[in-house]
Order: structure tokens, then C-alpha cells, then sequence
């Protein structure tokens, strides 16, 4: 008797593309909403230098970079290849609020782009969770203990 081969992988692309379909969000999209969340970046007066100071002229490719990486999330195929957390952890003069600019022009961003409510709040909703695992990663590591506190404890 013969089974089925099922690809674990393969199915969760498959319902990916259809919930995609249904949310209206294609590729053509998503390069839409990383152009202009970015431009919007580079306008705002706290994170733009921030940005400037670590891409500096490597615009070009970190937009295909965040376009992959958003549609990794959307379609599931894992075509984004990265390190979000080790990238955003050595990044120096970020504070927590600055996620909360962030947070803002991304759903400034949605609510003039989205083309339905499901889009809007499939995208924010990941933003919002990626957000707060990265400040996590960021801004609560575990404080060292001494060596006198580690000889006593
Ligand atoms: C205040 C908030 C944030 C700041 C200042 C920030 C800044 C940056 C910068 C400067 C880079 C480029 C690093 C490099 O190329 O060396 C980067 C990369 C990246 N950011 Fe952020 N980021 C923020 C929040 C977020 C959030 C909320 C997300 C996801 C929802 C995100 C996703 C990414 C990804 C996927 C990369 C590429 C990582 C890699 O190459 O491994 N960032 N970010």
C-alpha cells in the first residue's frame, strides 16, 4: 500500500499563497509598501540618521533585502536569508521608542496602501510581533553576574 508523499513545506506555501490571494498582497505589493515605509524612514528626523549611518549608500540592497524578507512572511517559501535578530542587536543608539516611531510609519504606511482590512492587520500584526521579539533580543538581556556573585551563588 502506498501513501501519499505530502511536503510539510509544500502545503504551508500552498495555503500561504491562497490566504495571500485572498488579503489582495502580491509581490508587486509588498515591493510598494517596503519603498514607501523606507521613504518615509528616510524622512523621519530620529530614525533617518540611524539608518544613514549604517546603510550609508547600501540603499539598493537593503530594499531587495526587505523585500525578500516580507515576502518570506507572506508567501512562506523561505526566500528571505538573514540574521534580524544579530543584525538589530549590533546596532548602536537604538531605543525602545524609536520601535514605536518605526511602528507608526509601518502603519501609516498600511493605512494608505492596504488594498483590504485583512492586509492591513495581517501585516501590522507581524510587524508589531517582530518588533517586540527584536527589542527583547535588544534591550533585555540578562544582566552579567559578577564573579564575586557567581563564587557565592
Ligand atoms: C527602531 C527600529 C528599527 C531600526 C532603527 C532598524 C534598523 C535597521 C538597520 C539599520 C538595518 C540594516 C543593517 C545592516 O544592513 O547592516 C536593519 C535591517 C533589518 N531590519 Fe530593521 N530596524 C528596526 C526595526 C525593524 C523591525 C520592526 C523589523 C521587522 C518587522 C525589521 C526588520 C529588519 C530586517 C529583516 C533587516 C535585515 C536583517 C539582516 O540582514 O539579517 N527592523 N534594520
Amino acid at each position: 500500500m502506498s501513501f501519499p508523499v505530502h511536503s510539510f513545506a509544500a502545503e504551508k506555501r500552498r495555503r500561504a499563497m491562497t490566504d495571500a490571494n485572498r488579503m489582495g498582497i502580491d509581490d508587486s505589493l509588498i515591493d510598494l509598501i517596503v519603498d514607501n515605509f523606507y521613504g518615509r524612514v528616510k524622512q523621519d528626523p530620529r530614525l533617518s540618521p540611524i539608518f544613514d549611518g549604517v546603510i550609508g549608500e547600501r540603499w539598493d540592497t537593503h530594499l531587495p533585502k526587505m523585500k525578500a524578507f516580507w515576502g518570506a512572511i507572506v508567501f512562506s517559501d523561505g526566500r528571505f536569508k538573514g540574521s534580524p535578530v544579530k543584525t538589530h542587536q549590533g546596532l548602536v543608539g537604538v531605543t525602545p521608542d524609536d520601535f514605536q516611531i518605526w511602528l507608526t510609519l509601518f502603519r501609516e504606511t498600511l493605512e494608505d496602501l492596504a488594498p483590504t482590512p485583512e492586509a492591513k492587520v495581517f501585516l501590522t500584526t507581524r510587524a508589531e510581533r517582530i518588533a517586540e521579539s527584536l527589542k527583547l533580543a535588544m534591550f533585555c538581556r540578562a544582566p552579567k553576574l559578577s564573579e564575586e556573585t557567581r563564587q557565592t551563588a
